[in-house]
This record gives C-alpha cells, sequence and structure tokens, in this order.
C-alpha cells in the first residue's frame, strides 16, 4: 500500500511517500521510503527565539506545494497532465478555509497527474492548530482531487513508531518486535511524557510534565545563556567539551521532581533558578558557560533516567523506546541506554533525522492505522492541539 504523509504540527513542512506491506502482529512489515522532503522554518524562528504560529502557518502555505512536489518527484510519481480538474466547487470549498493555498493548490492540481497512492496520512495533533489547519486542509483537497481515502494521525504515535524501524537496505526498513508491557519516553519541543502500551498500539500517558516541555527548557536555558536557537544541540555541544576536558563541576542545581512519588515532570523552577544564576553574575567566560551547560544537561538527564526508570520497574516493561526531538540529545541517549542494560529492558532510539519532525514518522503511523481500520471521514477531520495519546 502506498502512502502519502503530510506534516505540519510546529516548524517543518514535511511530505513523504511510502510502499508498505505486512502487519506488526505477524512480524512481515517491510516498508520502502520512495520519497522523503522537508522544508525547516528554523532559521525563520530563530529571530523570535522559539516558533511564530502565524509566521508558521504562513510559511507551512508557501511550502506545502513545493516539497509535496519534491517528494513525488523523488518517489517517480511526478507527471504532468492536462486534464480538468474535477470537482472543483468542493474543492474550493474545502480550500477556503486557508485562502493563500487555494490558487496555488488547484494550479498544481491542474497540471499534475494523480500519482499511484492508496491513501493520504496527515498529522492532525497535537501541535499549533494554525500550523495543523494547513495540512490538513491540504490533504483534503489532494483526496478530494484524487480520489482517496484520507487518515488522520496522531503526531506522538508517529514519533513513538518511528524510533522502531530497522533497515534492511538502502530505503528499506522493517519494525522490531518489540515486547510489552513497553515504556515510551516522549521529549520534545511540546511535550515531555511517559506512555505504557500493554499491547501494539494502546496508549496510557501515565506521567507527563506540568509546565515546561524538556526540549522548550533547553531552549529557554540557551537563550538566557544567549546562544543560537534552537538551544537544545547548543547546550549539548558546549556540555560535551565541559566533559571531555574535564572541568569540574560547578552550578550545582537540584534534580526537579526527583523525589516526587509520580511519573511527572517540572523544568520551569530549573529555568527560573539557572536565570538568577545568570543574572548574579555580570560576564560569564566560554568556560563558564560549558560548565552550566553540563550541569543543565546532567541535571535534566538524571531526573528523566530516574523517571523512566520507575516507570519501567512500576510496569514490568521488556522494552523502552525513546521518541522525539530531544532523543537526538548524545548524553540523554547514552544515559538512558546503560539504565536499560542495567535492567534487562530492550530499548529503541530514533536516528538523528528521525528524532526530529518529519513525514516519515506520519506515513508509518498512518499506514498501521489503516491497518486498524481507521479511516477518517474527511469533514470530520479537525486540529486538535492538545491531542492525547490513547
Ligand atoms: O520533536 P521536535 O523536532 O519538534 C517538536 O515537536 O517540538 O523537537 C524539537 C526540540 C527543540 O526544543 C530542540 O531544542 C530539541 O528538540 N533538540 C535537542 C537536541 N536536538 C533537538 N535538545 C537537546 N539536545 C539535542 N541534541
Ligand atoms: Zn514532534
Amino acid at each position: 500500500m502506498k502512502i502519502l504523509s503530510i506534516e505540519t504540527s510546529c516548524d517543518e513542512t514535511a511530505v513523504s511517500v511510502i510502499d508498505a506491506t505486512g502487519s506488526f502482529e505477524t512480524g512481515d512489515f517491510s516498508m520502502t521510503v520512495l520519497g522523503n522532503s522537508l522544508l525547516s522554518q528554523m532559521a525563520l524562528h530563530a529571530e523570535f527565539g522559539g516558533v511564530f504560529p502565524g509566521l508558521a502557518k504562513r510559511e507551512h502555505q508557501k511550502n506545502l506545494v513545493p516539497v509535496l512536489t519534491d517528494a513525488l518527484t523523488q518517489a517517480g510519481m511526478f507527471g504532468s497532465s492536462d486534464s480538468e480538474v474535477e470537482n472543483t466547487d468542493a474543492l474550493s470549498d474545502t480550500l477556503a478555509k486557508e485562502g493563500v493555498l487555494l490558487e496555488q493548490t488547484l494550479a498544481f492540481l491542474s497540471k499534475t497527474a494523480k500519482p499511484e497512492i492508496d491513501a493520504i496520512a496527515v498529522t492532525y495533533g497535537p501541535g499549533l492548530e494554525p500550523a495543523l489547519w494547513v495540512g490538513i486542509v491540504f490533504a483534503k483537497a489532494l483526496a478530494l482531487a484524487w480520489g482517496i481515502p484520507i487518515i488522520p494521525v496522531n503526531h506522538m504515535e508517529g514519533h513513538i513508531m518511528v524510533s522502531l524501524l530497522q533497515k534492511t537496505a538502502q530505503s528499506r526498513y522493517s519494525i522490531a518486535a518489540i515486547l510489552f508491557p513497553a515504556v515510551s519516553l516522549l521529549v520534545s519541543g511540546g511535550h515531555t511524557e511517559i506512555v505504557v502500551s500493554q499491547e501494539w498500539m494502546r496508549y496510557e500517558v501515565v506521567g507527563q510534565t506540568r509546565d515546561d516541555a524538556l526540549g522548550e527548557a533547553f531552549d529557554k536555558v540557551a537563550r538566557l545563556m544567549q546562544l543560537p536557537y534552537p538551544g537544545g544541540p547548543e547546550i549539548s555541544r558546549l556540555a560535551e567539551i565541559a566533559r571531555i576536558e574535564e572541568l569540574p563541576p560547578a552550578y550545582k542545581q537540584t534534580r526537579p521532581m526527583i523525589h516526587s512519588k509520580d511519573l511527572d515532570f517540572s523544568f520551569s523552577g530549573l529555568k527560573s533558578s539557572i536565570r538568577r544564576l545568570i543574572e548574579s553574575q555580570p560576564t560569564w567566560s566560554d568556560t563558564e558557560k560549558q560548565q552550566l551547560a553540563r550541569e543543565f544537561e546532567d541535571t535534566v538527564t538524571d531526573t528523566v533516567v530516574s523517571k523512566v526508570r520507575e516507570a519501567l520497574t512500576t510496569y514490568g516493561a521488556q522494552t523502552l523506546v525513546v521518541g522525539g526531538g530531544v532523543s537526538a540529545n548524545k548524553h540523554l541517549r547514552l544515559s538512558l541506554e546503560s539504565a536499560a542494560h542495567d535492567m534487562d529492558v530492550a530499548i529503541y532510539l530514533p536516528t538523528a533525522a528521525n528524532a526530529t519532525d518529519n513525514a516519515l514518522m506520519i506515513a508509518l503511523a498512518g499506514y498501521f492505522r489503516v491497518q486498524a481500520g481507521s479511516h477518517g471521514q474527511p469533514e470530520a477531520i479537525v486540529a486538535h492541539g492538545t491531542l492525547a495519546l490513547s
């Protein structure tokens, strides 16, 4: 089955095309990536020190047709056509919600032959609603014009599934035959969650942040330290220098929530403590910044690892899955690997490219959702900014 996927939940405009067969249960799943295209708006949002929803929406509107064209071209599915677009009235109604998309999309459809796609998967949440809407409306228009079904996908399920991919050949993947119960740690710019699965595609959120997400904490602390956005990779780079150069530990911070009796997180107190620390010292040398970055990274890693250990024990888990942008963090990855090894639990981490937002994860989750029988009624698909996993 060939699936085209669309992801616009935050600041990446992404489209991919996969050809997948088999199922998780029978262990014969296999997938070929035919096309995978992504345009990041990171540089634009850097100016604001975070993602600005109105700007994200405008950029998605501008970028979707070029990104789709690129993905279809990679897949060898981009062909020209001069046939009339059918359903123009219904299409115009669908697209009217997103004015700017209207002309561009109709122009694209009028000169593009229908590709051999069986279904369109689109992220409907969680994320920034104005950004989500652009992808949803675009997906609805394509589904209508091409007469194929549309599958709404939960972005977080995509983050979990993409971490389970195993490369078998160039552009070909299988999925890990994980054992249950499984615990998933999802850490991104918008989310910090611990999720338990007793079986494939069943989720229970058992812990989450009460304030800032982990990626947000990295980004905010980086901003306080006057480092460029997004701050996660930058803090990680400085912390790494402190470790390699064996700088003495300094600026000791309390590990937030480490003794709370639940699986929740809170990072805003740590951020405030670091703000006070930064303001208490008029200048910061490069070495001091490296020491501070290391202390921040060590602090959040200690908390996250401790909560994950607790979750693995509480639920008798046999598998740990890690996903989301912050799972690109090297120190966190190594610490989680060592904890999982210690506890005799199998761990699955995403590749660097699959850690941050992309459309491949949406195609993958879309395929498994189709298999589970969940076709969406186009009218019923709406953006859901705070969509939870369940
Ligand atoms: O999953 P993602 O691409 O987008 C959201 O859905 O939020 O995650 C982006 C977040 C940003 O906050 C970024 O700073 C963080 O992931 N991030 C990292 C690293 N790479 C990306 N945080 C810490 N260390 C990294 N190496
Ligand atoms: Zn994400």
